[in-house]
C-alpha cells in the first residue's frame, strides 16, 4: 500500500510542484492535502509553463487521478478558472479524474475581504498573508460554523451563503472598520460559480483507500512548507494548515499504515516570503544574486502575489528539525544550479546564543522551537563553489567534485540521503542519485 508524502522543508516554494510531477509519473493518484489558492506551484513541460494553485501538480500527466482533499481550503472561484486554463493548455480535468473532498471547506469573497481587512489591522505585526482569505476560511472551520464543499449539494446554499456573508459583514464593519460587500449580488453570483462543482463532490478517504488496497501509488503533495506548519513553523507567521507529513493522512482522510515514503524538499538555499524570522536571511547585492531580478520565471518572487522572495543560506538546523517533525525518509534538492558561479557557499551547520554556541545534540538545537529565533546567531561552514553550468548534468558522476561535495554535507547534517537533485525548470533537468530507499 504505497502512499509517498511529498512536503517542503523550509517556507514553501521549495520546487515542490516539478517534485510531484516527476513522482506522479508512476502514480494512481495524485492528491493535495492542506491548504488553498495561496499556494503556487510551477510545473515546467517544454515551452508550457504551469502555475497551479489548486490541482496537484501531478495533474499534468495524462493519467493520475486528482483528489483535493478534506484538509484543504477552496476557492470556487479561483478553482474553476485555473480547470480552465488548463483546459486551454488541453488537459481536461472533468468529474470522472478530479475528485473534490465533501469535508473540505469553501472560500468565499468574504473571507477574502476578512483576510485582507485583518492584515491592515496589524499595522507593523502584519503577517504578510497572501490576502487568499486562508485564515478567516480555517477559523470557520475550527470554530463549526464553515460551509464545506457538500453544503454545495443543499438546495438553500445560497442562503447558507447569504448568512456567512451578512456574518462577515458585521465583522468587517465593527472590528476593522471596512466596507462591507453586497450581500445579494455576492451571494448570487458565488453561489452560482460554485454550484458547477457539484458533479465533483465525492467521499475521497474511501476512494483513496480502495486505490492503495488495488496496490495503486498514491502521491500526497503538501501546500506551504514545515515551517510555515500552523502547530510546528515559524508562529504567528504562519499559515493556518498543517504542513507537515501528518497533515497528508488527516486532510485525506487516511490511517497511518500506507506511509511508505516521506520526501522533504529542500531548495539548496532558502526563501520565504511574508514576515517572520530568517537567521540565515542575506541583504543587498548577495540576496540579489540568490533572488535573481524577476526576468526569468524561475526568479525568486511569488508565484501567487508575484512579492520579492526573501533570500538566505541554508540551514541545516531547521533542515534538521523538518527532517525530524515530518520523519523525512528522504530529500530532493531543488535549484542546484542557481548556485553555479558563487565562490564560496555557506551553509548554517548550527545557532550559537547569546550564551555560546548550543550543545550538539539535536533535540536542543531548537529549545522552543522556531518560533522564536531572535536570540541565536547562525554558525556558517564554508564550501568551496563551482564554476560549471549544471544545466546539461544528468548523472550523478557528471555533477563537478564541489557541488557533489556540498550535496553529501547537506546529507550529513539532515541524516537522510538526497534522492534527487534539480538542475533547472525543465521536466528532465533532474540527475538522480543511486541509494536504496
Ligand atoms: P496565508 O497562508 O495566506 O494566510 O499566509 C500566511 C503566511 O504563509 C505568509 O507569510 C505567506 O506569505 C505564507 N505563504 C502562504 N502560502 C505560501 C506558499 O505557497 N509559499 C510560500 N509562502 C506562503
Amino acid at each position: 500500500m504505497p502512499l509517498q508524502i511529498i512536503v517542503g522543508t523550509q517556507w514553501g516554494d521549495e520546487g515542490k510542484g516539478r517534485v510531484v510531477d516527476w513522482f506522479a509519473r508512476r502514480a494512481g493518484i495524485v492528491a493535495r492535502y492542506n491548504g488553498g489558492d495561496n499556494a503556487g506551484h510551477t510545473v515546467t513541460v517544454g515551452r508550457q509553463t504551469f502555475k497551479l494553485h489548486l490541482i496537484p501538480s501531478g495533474a499534468i500527466h495524462p493519467h493520475p487521478q486528482v483528489v483535493l482533499g478534506s484538509g484543504m481550503v477552496i476557492n470556487p472561484l479561483t478553482l474553476l478558472s485555473e480547470l480552465e486554463t488548463l483546459r486551454q493548455a488541453g488537459i481536461d480535468l472533468g468529474p470522472e479524474r478530479l475528485r473534490i473532498s465533501h469535508a473540505a471547506h469553501l472560500i468565499t469573497p468574504a473571507h477574502r475581504a476578512l483576510d485582507q481587512a485583518q492584515e491592515r489591522s496589524r499595522g507593523k505585526g502584519l503577517i504578510g498573508t497572501t490576502g487568499r482569505g486562508i485564515g478567516p476560511a480555517y477559523t470557520d472551520k475550527t470554530s463549526r460554523h464553515g460551509l464545506r464543499v457538500e453544503n454545495l449539494l443543499y438546495p438553500d446554499f445560497t442562503e447558507q451563503v447569504v448568512r456567512h456573508i451578512e456574518e462577515v459583514n458585521r465583522q468587517l464593519e465593527r472590528l476593522y472598520d471596512a466596507e462591507p460587500l453586497n450581500t445579494s449580488t455576492v451571494a448570487e453570483e458565488f453561489s452560482q460559480a460554485a454550484c458547477q462543482l457539484r458533479p465533483f463532490v465525492a467521499e475521497v478517504s474511501g476512494l483513496l483507500a480502495a486505490a492503495l488496497a488495488e496496490g495503486k501509488e498514491v502521491v500526497a503533495e503538501g501546500a506551504q512548507g514545515t515551517l510555515l506548519d500552523l502547530d510546528h513553523g515559524t508562529y504567528p507567521f504562519v499559515t493556518s494548515s498543517t504542513t507537515t507529513a501528518p497533515g497528508a493522512l488527516a486532510g485525506l482522510g487516511l490511517g497511518i499504515r500506507p506511509v511508505e515514503r516521506v520526501t522533504g524538499v529542500t531548495k539548496a538555499f532558502q526563501t520565504r516570503v511574508g514576515s517572520g524570522p530568517f537567521p540565515t536571511e542575506v541583504f543587498g547585492e548577495a540576496a540579489e544574486r540568490l533572488r535573481g531580478t524577476g526576468a526569468n520565471p524561475w526568479d525568486e518572487f511569488g508565484t501567487t502575489t508575484g512579492r520579492a522572495r526573501r533570500v538566505g543560506w541554508l540551514d541545516g538546523v531547521l533542515l534538521r528539525y523538518a527532517v525530524r517533525l515530518n520523519g523525512l525518509t528522504d530529500l530532493v534538492l531543488t535549484k542546484l544550479d542557481i548556485l553555479t558561479g558563487l565562490p564560496v557557499l555557506r551553509l548554517c551547520t548550527a545557532y550559537r546564543a547569546d550564551a555560546g554556541p548550543l550543545p550538539d545534540m539535536p533535540w536542543q538545537d531548537l529549545p522552543l522551537g522556531p518560533a522564536d529565533l531572535a536570540p541565536f546567531q547562525p554558525v556558517y561552514e564554508e564550501l568551496p563553489g563551482w564554476q560549471d553550468d549544471l544545466g546539461t548534468v544528468r548523472r550523478w558522476e557528471d555533477l563537478p567534485s564541489q557541488a557533489a561535495a556540498f550535496i553529501r554535507r547537506i546529507e550529513e547534517l539532515a541524516g537522510v540521503p538526497v534522492q534527487l537533485v534539480s538542475v533547472g525548470p525543465e521536466r528532465d533537468q533532474i540527475v538522480e542519485r543511486k541509494h536504496d530507499l
